[in-house]
């Protein structure tokens, strides 16, 4: 039985069935890239969790993973904050193969901050998987290795992605009611 949709969500873009098989879809193309190599998921607090959790049980090959957060956006959408590192890693990352798992690259300024980062750890290699991808308002490029999905400039809530900190743990992608 499906359950039902909560009544602050105007349409859903991407049901939970939806999701779940693009997630199986990209842990393939992951597991195939990464065989026989040192894997780490690294995923920043809080939005990630959620899409980290659900990736990293469907990939095939032994993977590590950490966790790291930061401090940056204010709930008012737009004008990208500082970004900071709020939480660091537990573990250093040289000589691995690091995926840094986004919930959404947006502006791209929060992924550039952390590639820039993690780069001078000296990885073997250094990419990012992130479950959606809003193009149309990308401010720097980034290199975005993986996705599952590209979006519309809507703002999103699921699948750990929040409004006010919550709706993070919708199992489908929604955009919410104007009036929320
Ligand atoms: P960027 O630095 O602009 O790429 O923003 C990335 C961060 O902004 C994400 O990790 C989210 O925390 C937040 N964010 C951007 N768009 C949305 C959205 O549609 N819903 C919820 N959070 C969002
Ligand atoms: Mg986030």
């Amino acid at each position: 039985m499906s359950k039902p949709i909560a009544p602050e969500i105007d349409h859903v873009l991407f049901t939970e069935e939806e999701v779940n098989r693009r997630i199986r879809e990209v842990a393939a193309e992951i597991s195939e890239r990464y065989r026989g190599r040192d894997l780490k998921l690294i995923a920043v607090l809080k939005g990630s969790v959620f899409f980290l959790t659900a990736l990293a049980r469907e990939i095939e090959i032994p993977i590590k993973i950490d966790f790291l957060a930061i401090s940056s956006f204010s709930n008012k959408r737009g004008a990208p904050g500082i970004v900071r590192i709020a939480k660091d890693l537990d573990e250093g990352i040289e000589g691995e193969d690091v995926l840094l798992v986004e919930d959404i690259v947006d502006t791209g300024f929060t992924a550039r901050y952390l590639l820039q980062t993690l780069s001078g750890r000296g990885p073997n290699s250094l990419g990012i998987c992130t479950l959606l991808d809003r193009t149309p308002r990308r401010i720097v490029q980034v290199p975005v290795e993986f996705r599952c999905f590209e979006i519309p400039d809507r703002f999103v809530v699921g699948c750990g992605l929040d409004y006010k900190q919550l709706y993070r743990n919708l199992g489908y992608v929604a955009v919410l009611h104007p009036s929320s």
